[in-house]
């Protein structure tokens, strides 16, 4: 026996500790030894299993707790993913694919046409909310499904009676970085074109029916050619026409529509080779989706013909899907007007919410919902934890969610709390797409007007449950009457600032970028893909100071 023991020892002596090596008594006959290089090194280790646990395991053991994204992290795993290289397109339902899964919040800071068209042409989607009168949500979508990409739809026109004066001090007033005009008549019909080269202080006295390049040698285009593809099209005629810088869009009657400058095309054409392209349905119009709320008439009975009309309103101007957006979906009033309007359309994609229960979501998903929005109270504008005391943290209320949306085959988004691109990660590991309200409402694309304060550059953003925001309308995502809305109410969301951000396309970029890295730590080529290895592991609040910049003084922030 003691000799054995060191026959064995001897077996594992480090020439033949090699990773995948035998020890050399096991071998029937002497092998040729692997090269090193063709050996198949270790991928997973066992060691690491109990500290690093995929979904099912880590959710079950941390049952007892609600956990939220910087309570977590993900274990990195062996890759041959490069983060460029990931794919990150995510289906909602069976009719509406994006191509990132990102979603702009139904929220009156936040997503109305222009949010929508900005969040569209990077691959997302925006919600336009619902705090408006029915007939300007109808404009609004109308004005996203009409967006032609590199076109302005409403280009600033000057009559021809004004003078050259009139123009340089609207320009000074808007701090317009441009001073090329079209020229229109009282009808909007097209008369001429004011050149940049004239608007100057020189001119000031002159009419710009003078100094306007007249109608007979203005560059135009008719609406209808500008076919399936327009940004190409007006590519075309940039390349055939030397020098023309831009070209007008007119209808037979010669009405203005818009205008296309060269920069602007260039610039789309360059972003065309971009790897997220836009979302757009099968008319090559962008996506965009709208939230409507479960209203009540006089009796307190939901509004079934009020939501019926507006919906088919909206349909028919070309909706791509429908957010019944209340505080509290796992609800009647919810449930049945998912059901009012899955009847109704039956092909509809309808997304409903929020809840944070598996009965939720099964419930919601039986009333005929595709999507269900997660989270109660993880906003950051929200309040609804501290005032109603209800809400679960967000990662656990994920979890839970998705169990029984796979269950039901439908799909998950992780609505509120998202501050930065891991939380979007960890989110996406449970989820299909993310919401965001904060991230976005700084951005130039959202609703409002910049303000200045002690030198910087905010916009508001207030939670739909605000006092403000359920006297503009949103009373009812938050069950109360408007009526109430005069009374005291017990609000659910306060009126805050943001620090103004920049162009949408410049916060995404920033955001996909860390959604990518994500997934290259992890080594998953897709969102799929990023589900099924994501392993987690709590962290502990020292872990969690570790995690951020710490023991310096910043001088610049990471974007
Ligand atoms: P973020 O964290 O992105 O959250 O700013 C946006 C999400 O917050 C929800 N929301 C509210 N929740 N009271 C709440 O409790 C509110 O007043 C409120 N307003 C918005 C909503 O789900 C949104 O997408």
């Amino acid at each position: 026996m003691k000799k054995l023991k060191r026959v064995c020892w001897h077996a594992f002596s480090s020439e033949n500790r090699q990773a995948g090596s035998l020890p050399y008594f096991f071998l029937a006959k002497p092998a040729i030894q692997p090269a090193f290089s063709d050996m198949a090194a270790t991928r997973s280790s066992s060691f690491d299993d109990p500290f690093y646990q995929p979904a099912e395991k880590f959710f079950t053991a941390n049952s007892k707790i609600g956990l939220t994204f910087d309570d977590i992290t993900l274990a990195t795993l062996y890759s041959e993913i490069l983060p460029r290289d990931t794919q990150l397109e995510t289906s909602l339902a069976e009719n509406l694919q994006l191509n990132i899964p990102v979603i702009s919040a139904d929220m009156d800071t936040v997503t109305e046409s222009r949010m929508a068209i900005a969040m569209a042409l990077n691959g997302g989607l925006g919600l336009i909310h619902y705090n408006m009168a029915d007939k300007q949500q109808l404009s609004e979508i109308s004005r996203v499904k009409f967006h032609v990409p590199g076109m302005i739809p409403e280009p600033i026109k000057f009559t021809p009676e004004l003078f050259i004066a009139d123009v340089l001090a609207l320009i000074e007033e808007k701090k317009f970085g441009f001073s090329t005009f079209p020229v229109v008549d009282e009808k909007g019909k097209l008369v001429g074109l004011l050149s940049g080269h004239v608007v100057k202080p020189r001119y000031a006295g002159r009419k710009i029916s003078e100094a306007m390049t007249p109608r007979a040698q203005v560059h135009t285009i008719a609406q209808k050619e500008l076919g399936k593809d327009p940004i190409r099209r007006a590519d075309k005629f940039f390349n055939e026409h030397p020098g023309i810088h831009k070209l007008l869009v007119v209808d037979d009657k010669d009405i203005l529509h818009g205008l296309f400058t060269m920069n602007d095309v260039e610039r789309i054409a360059l972003e065309r080779k971009a790897q997220f392209k836009p979302a757009r349905d099968s008319h090559f119009r962008l996506v965009c989706g709208a939230a409507v709320s479960a209203t009540r008439n006089a009796f307190g009975e939901l509004d079934r013909e009020r939501i019926l009309n507006h919906v088919g309103a909206l349909v028919e101007r070309g909706v791509d899907v429908i957010a019944v957006s209340t505080a509290h979906g796992f609800s009647k009033g919810v449930g049945d007007t998912v059901k009012v309007l899955r009847d109704a359309f039956p092909k509809l994609p309808i997304i409903a919410g929020n809840v944070t229960s598996a009965a939720g979501v099964e419930y919601l998903a039986d009333c005929g919902a595709n999507a269900i929005k997660v989270g109660q109270g993880p906003g950051s504008i929200c309040t609804t934890r501290i005032v109603a005391g209800v809400g679960i943290p967000q990662m656990t209320a994920l979890y839970v969610c998705s169990r029984a949306a796979a269950k039901k085959k439908v799909s998950i988004l992780a609505d509120g709390g998202i501050t930065k691109s891991g939380d979007i990660v960890k989110a996406l590991t449970l989820g299909s797409a993310v919401i965001c309200g904060g991230i976005f409402a700084g951005c130039t694309e959202a609703p409002g007007e910049v303000m200045e304060i002690g030198g910087k550059l905010y916009k508001q953003y207030r939670g739909m449950g605000s006092v403000a925001a359920m006297k503009a309308g949103s009373a009812a995502r938050y069950g109360h009457e408007k009526a109430d809305a005069t009374r005291k109410l017990a609000a659910e969301g306060i009126e805050a600032l943001k620090e103004v951000s920049g162009p949408v396309d410049r916060v995404l970029a920033q955001l996909i970028g860390g959604i990518q890295s994500g997934m290259g730590y992890l080594g998953a080529a897709n969102l799929a893909q990023l589900g099924s290895v994501a392993r987690y592991i709590r962290v502990s609040p020292a872990g969690q100071r570790e995690a951020a910049p710490h023991d310096v003084v910043e001088l610049k922030t990471g974007n």
